[in-house]
């Protein structure tokens, strides 16, 4: 199966990399940059080029430019009727489907930047017209980076990006804030690293492996009047459930701005 990206940079990379692991993909990157060229071929045996301008119908393409240049990307590519896969941000099927000369043959997908281990989640929407050949390519490929959503609707997107999309970045966020909270308590930088990083993977892990709900995890190992009560009481003071959920609305509220901003018409 032959797949073109257009455009390599970090999530093109993630995908290619689940992608050769899998293997059975015969798979051409298009990037302006030499340095990405160099990479992709010489790391993943992919065959590069800089610039693409047809497709054969079984071809797919991967649109994995970033929004703003999607436009001039796509400029003058025949794509005599490939399936086309985008992740870029903001960029709707019907705003797709302008830049592609009235293309209809369209899939969503919103991924994750821990796609490039492996353990990425996509979000990924079909219009109505898509069959389900296609819906099976598109979810194979993207199996190959980690689990796949089907979203109901096509604003589910700016939703999954506030959750999924984005949330690898909330995550960082509050383990640096652990790490320095560690610093603060006397462990040395790389102490602060460890167990911050250890704490994280064996409480995520507890929780897949318990199938325990979250609120009652944390009760388990919450008793009233002690030591965790005392930190998650000062959590509660500065609502920090409401500054995430604040956080994740801000998030879906922009990309529903610049998709309106990305829009043509
Ligand atoms: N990163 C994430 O977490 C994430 C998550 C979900 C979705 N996405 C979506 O994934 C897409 C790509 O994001 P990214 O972070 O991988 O971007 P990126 O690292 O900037 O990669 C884009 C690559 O495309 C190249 N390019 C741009 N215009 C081109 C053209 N006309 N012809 C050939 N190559 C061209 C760029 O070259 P230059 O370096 O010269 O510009 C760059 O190498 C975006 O649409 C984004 O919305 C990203």
């Amino acid at each position: 199966m032959n797949v073109y990206f257009l455009g390599g940079g970090n999530m093109a990379t993630a995908i290619v990399a689940g992608m050769t692991q899998q293997g059975g993909y015969e798979i051409e990157v298009i990037d302006r940059n030499q340095n990405k060229r160099q990479y992709l071929s010489e790391r993943y045996q992919v065959r590069t080029s800089t610039k693409l301008t047809e497709l054969a119908a079984t071809d797919i393409l991967v649109l994995a430019v970033k929004p703003q240049d999607m436009q001039q990307a796509t400029t003058g590519i025949r794509l005599n009727g490939a399936l086309v896969l985008s992740i870029a941000a903001g960029l709707t099927i019907s705003t797709l489907s302008q830049f592609l000369g009235n293309h209809q043959r369209i899939i969503r997908i919103m991924p994750n930047t821990p796609c490039q281990i492996g353990q990425g989640i996509s979000g990924m929407y079909a219009p109505a017209g898509i069959s389900k050949a296609d819906k099976t390519i598109a979810e194979n490929i993207m199996r190959t980076t980690g689990e796949v959503v089907w979203l109901e609707e096509e604003s589910g997107i700016n939703r999954i990006a506030g959750i999924s999309g984005s949330g690898p970045a909330y995550v960082f966020y509050f383990l640096n804030a652990l790490q320095q909270a560690a610093i603060q308590q006397g462990f040395s930088p790389e102490e602060a690293h460890r167990l911050t990083l250890d704490t994280f993977k064996g409480a995520v892990n507890l929780a897949e492996q318990s199938g325990t709900e979250f609120a009652q995890l944390q009760k388990n190992v919450t008793s009233k009047g002690g030591t965790t009560f005392a930190a998650t009481s000062v959590f509660d003071r500065h609502q920090l459930t409401q500054v995430v959920i604040d956080g994740v609305a801000a998030s879906v509220a922009r990309a529903e701005e610049m998709q309106q901003q990305l829009a043509p018409f």
